[in-house]
């Protein structure tokens, strides 16, 4: 069951600094300061969603007659967001905290019990100042120092202070009283302060379109798509009628969508530009539930192949009231990431609902016709949505472990290896010729590399002792590498039979077996997809 609360904060700050150091995430204009909620990916990462996108592409378009893909644009009409209800609809409840102005989600505020200190004022009696004004601090704790909330509330007051010079210590509060709170959310978790009322904030970017475009210009408006689901319900009749396509069908789009998240976070868990992976699959309305249990079925089964373990998966039917308004059934798939159990993909079954109100907004027939039984009708929406960063952030934890390889008795010895699975793995082999001041070793592993480059991300290197490369492609996750002795050469004595062959060092079991380079690139190829 649901282990939302089990964090490991040490290990997911340990992901964090590998995923830097070595060239997978960074974050985005960090020589500035960061862009909050914003990141990069460097070499490796890039690799890793390459091959992640491709695999789920492959998965359900290439491999499947039944789901043809789209590219959508990203910037998008205000039309199709007013239609499908995101215009004015698409918010987060949001409040500040009065002392620190940070901002936090309502929705997700814990809530706490205490002892709620209240003023509703303060002065300042040398020089006559005094505020007007309510604000409450609550002590969450047992046990906590009441002159606590009273230090808080100053800090609050002394912001309105004229008068900077006048140390918020010297301030006399006016009017305390007390109350006692249980499970309440208006108060800042982190210092106690009161916070302003929830309001709705909106999380869509709004742009202006056009050379003569103006700020005041409605028709000018356009918005980052905060989906990439609306392109795909709005060209259905396009894919349909361009690929005499027939019920069951789908169209899958994989692509940048943005968001104005309050509070970006968990790295790039909630980030304000991702990337979705999602499906539209469109169906006789009798076989929405099925196919909305076939297609759950069908993503935890590409969750296993991509090597999430089963055990770490969690699928969360949401009850009525908690699902949209439209929707019969929805599906959550969270995972154990360090920092808790967090939704990955939902799985919703949509009814009629989008295509529906861009038939009504647009005044455009979109129903299907059903040659066989002559009826026509707007098609339902099974909806598989998978969030692509969260994939590889899953995938990245998910791999990351620490191996004690330390003998009896003598200097500690951790290996951080990277246990992706070689389908995900950003480097497929490296090529590490044993020594680099024997030419002949050298020139045998360029030929190896450009034997193989054209097929597989690869990576040579010949700096450093063999164990020293070998624990550094751990680091990154190459599943296999390949090393060039004087076995390849034929040069050592007694194993002439050797010549033309490898050393293949199997990266989780650090296993070793010999190779023909003959034999290599199938080898590899059978076991890299
Ligand atoms: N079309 C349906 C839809 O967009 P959603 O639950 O809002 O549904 C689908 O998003 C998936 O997109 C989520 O399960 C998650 O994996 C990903 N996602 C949503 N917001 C995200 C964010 N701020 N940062 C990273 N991924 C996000």
């Amino acid at each position: 069951m649901a282990n939302k609360d089990q964090t490991d904060t040490n290990r997911m700050e340990k992901i964090v600094s590998l995923c830097k150091r070595k060239g997978f995430i960074f974050q985005s204009a960090e020589i500035y300061g960061g862009l909050n909620g914003c990141w990069d990916y460097g070499p490796l990462g890039a690799e890793v969603k390459r091959n992640l996108k491709d695999l789920w592409w492959r998965k359900n378009v290439l491999e499947r007659d039944d789901i043809l893909g789209l590219d959508g644009s990203i910037l998008t009409h205000q039309a199709v967001l007013s239609a499908s209800g995101h215009v004015g609809g698409f918010s987060d409840p949001m409040c500040d905290c009065l002392l620190t102005k940070a901002r936090l989600r309502a929705d997700q505020i814990e809530p706490q019990s205490g002892i709620a200190y209240h003023f509703t004022g303060a002065s300042h009696e040398e020089s006559g100042w005094s505020v007007d004004r309510a604000y409450s601090v609550l002590l969450n704790q047992p046990n906590q120092d009441e002159n606590k909330a009273r230090k808080t509330a100053r800090e609050f007051y002394a912001q309105f202070l004229t008068d900077k010079q006048i140390p918020a210590k010297k301030l006399i509060l006016v009017g305390e009283s007390t109350s006692e709170e249980k499970e309440v959310t208006h108060y800042n978790p982190e210092n106690g302060s009161l916070l302003t009322e929830p309001r709705d904030f909106e999380l869509m970017f709004k742009t202006q379109m056009g050379a003569s475009a103006d700020d005041n210009d409605p028709n000018a408006t356009a918005y980052l798509r905060p989906e990439t689901a609306q392109s795909i319900f709005v060209q259905y009749k396009n894919v349909m009628d361009s690929n005499r396509v027939k019920l069951p069908f789908g169209i899958a789009q994989i692509g940048k969508a943005f968001r104005n998240e309050i509070n970006p976070r968990n790295f790039t868990f909630r980030s304000r530009e991702f990337e979705q992976m999602e499906i539209e699959y469109f169906c006789r309305p009798e076989d929405g539930l099925r196919l909305t249990d076939e297609w759950l079925a069908n993503r935890l089964a590409f969750y296993d192949e991509i090597g999430l373990k089963k055990e770490k998966l969690h699928v969360l039917d949401i009850p009525d009231g908690e699902r949209a308004h439209y929707s019969q059934k929805t599906y959550d798939i969270e995972y154990d990431f360090p920092f808790g159990q967090q939704e990955l993909e939902g799985v919703a079954y949509r009814g009629d609902y989008d295509l529906g109100k861009h038939k009504e907004h647009s005044g455009k027939p979109l129903e299907y016709f059903d040659e066989q039984t002559k009826e026509r009708f707007i098609p339902h929406v099974v909806e598989p949505s998978a969030g692509c960063d969260r994939t590889i952030l899953a995938l990245i934890c998910e791999a990351f472990d620490e191996e004690d390889l330390t003998k009896e008795g003598g200097k500690q010895d951790i290996r951080t290896v990277m246990r992706f699975k070689p389908s995900i793995a950003p480097i497929k082999a490296a090529i590490l010729p044993l020594l680099k001041n024997k030419p002949e070793l050298v020139e045998k592993a360029r030929e190896v590399k450009n034997l193989l480059q054209p097929f597989m991300n690869v990576f040579y290197d010949e700096t450093a002792a063999i164990g020293r490369r070998y624990r550094r492609q751990d680091e990154v996750g190459t599943p296999f590498c390949i090393a060039i002795d004087f076995e390849t050469m034929g040069l050592e004595e007694g194993k002439e039979d050797l010549k033309d062959t490898v050393t293949i060092r199997h990266r989780d079991s650090m296993e070793q077996e010999r190779v023909a380079i003959s034999e290599l690139l199938p080898w590899l190829l059978e076991r890299i997809h």
